[in-house]
C-alpha cells in the first residue's frame, strides 16, 4: 500500500526524524526529508542517507518551519522538482526554549508559538492542498503535553498541538486526511543528556528503577510508521502514548 506513496517528514536530519524517515523507507514510501541548515548534523546525516539509500526516491526539502514564507517557498519549490502529490506529513520538528515560564521573554514565546504552533499549522495549510488523495497527519508530541516538566515551556504546546490533532483531524475529515499524535516518553536522542541536566531527580528515579524507561527512536518510529499506514484506519483524531509505562507509578 506504500507502494508510490509520498511522505513529508519535517526535522528529519537527527534523532526520531531521522528514525522515522529510515522506518517508512524499509516500508517503501518515498520521502521528502525537511531540514532547515545547511551545515551541521543533520545535513550531513541527510547526505549520508540520500547516498545510501537506494529503495525509495528521497528529495531534501529546506525550509525553516518557524518562517513560513520558507515553508510556502519548499513547497513551491517541491512542485517545481516534479512533485505534485503528498500523502502524509509527519509534524516532528520542534525547538523550544528550556527555561521556567517565570522567565519567558516575548522572543521566547515567538520561537516557541512560531515554530510548534503557527509553524506546524503552516505546514498542514501549505501541504493538504497537495494531498489530492487523501492520507494521513501524524504529529509528535510529548509528555509534557500533560505532565508538569520544570523549565519545559514546549509542554504547553505540545498540549496545544495535541488539540490541534482533534481539531484537524474534524476539519480534515471531508478530505479524506486522518490526523493522529503519538506523545512519546523520554527518547534516546541528542536530547537525552541535555534533558538529564534539565531534570537530574527524574532521571535518578528512573535510572534507580527496575523499569526499562529510555524509549529507542526507532520505537517512535515503529509507531508512526502504524499511523501513517491502512492499518490504523479506525484512528482518528487520537493520541497514542508510548512511555514504556514510565508514567504510570507516582
Ligand atoms: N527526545 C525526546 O525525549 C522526545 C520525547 C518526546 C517527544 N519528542 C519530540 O520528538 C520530536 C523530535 O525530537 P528529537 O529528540 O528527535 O530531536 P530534537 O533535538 O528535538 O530536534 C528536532 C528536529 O527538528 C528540527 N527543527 C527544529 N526547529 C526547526 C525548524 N524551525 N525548522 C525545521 N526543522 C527544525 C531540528 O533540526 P536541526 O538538526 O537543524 O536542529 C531537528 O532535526 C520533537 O517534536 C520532540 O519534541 C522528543
Amino acid at each position: 500500500m506504500s507502494k508510490g506513496q509520498t511522505v513529508l517528514i519535517t526535522g528529519a536530519g537527527r534523532g526520531i526524524g531521522m528514525a522515522i524517515a529510515e522506518k517508512l523507507a524499509q516500508e517503501g514510501y518515498d520521502l521528502i526529508l525537511n531540514y532547515r541548515k545547511d551545515q551541521g548534523k543533520s545535513a550531513a546525516n541527510l547526505q549520508r542517507f540520500v547516498a545510501a539509500e537506494t529503495r525509495v526516491k528521497v528529495t531534501l526539502a529546506k525550509a525553516d518551519i518557524s518562517e513560513t514564507r520558507d515553508i510556502s517557498e519548499m513547497v513551491k519549490k517541491l512542485k517545481q522538482e516534479g512533485i505534485e502529490r503528498i500523502d502524509h506529513l509527519v509534524l516532528n520538528a520542534a525547538a523550544a526554549p528550556f527555561k521556567p515560564f517565570m522567565e519567558m521573554t516575548r522572543n521566547d514565546w515567538k520561537l516557541l508559538l512560531n515554530t510548534n504552533l503557527i509553524g506546524n499549522t503552516a505546514c498542514v495549510q501549505e501541504v493538504v492542498p497537495m494531498m489530492t488523495q487523501g492520507g494521513t497527519i501524524c504529529a509528535i508530541s510529548s509528555l509534557g503535553s500533560q505532565r508538569v516538566l520544570p523549565k519545559y515551556p514546549l509542554g504547553v504546546a505540545k498540549s496545544a498541538l495535541e488539540n490541534l490533532v482533534r481539531y484537524l483531524e474534524v476539519e480534515l475529515y471531508d478530505r479524506n486526511i486522518r490526523v493522529n499524535g503519538l506523545c512519546a516518553g523520554v527518547v534516546n536522542t541528542d536530547m537525552a543528556p541535555f534533558l538529564k541536566e534539565l531534570w537530574p531527580e527524574m532521571f535518578q528515579r528512573y535510572e534507580d528503577a527496575p523499569r526499562r524507561w529510555l524509549v529507542e527512536p526507532e520505537e517512535v518510529a515503529n509507531i508512526t510508521a502504524f499511523l501513517v499506514s491502512d492499518q490504523s484506519s479506525a484512528m482518528r483524531g487520537a493520541i497514542l502514548t508510548a512511555d514504556l509505562g514510565m508514567t504510570l507509578e507516582p
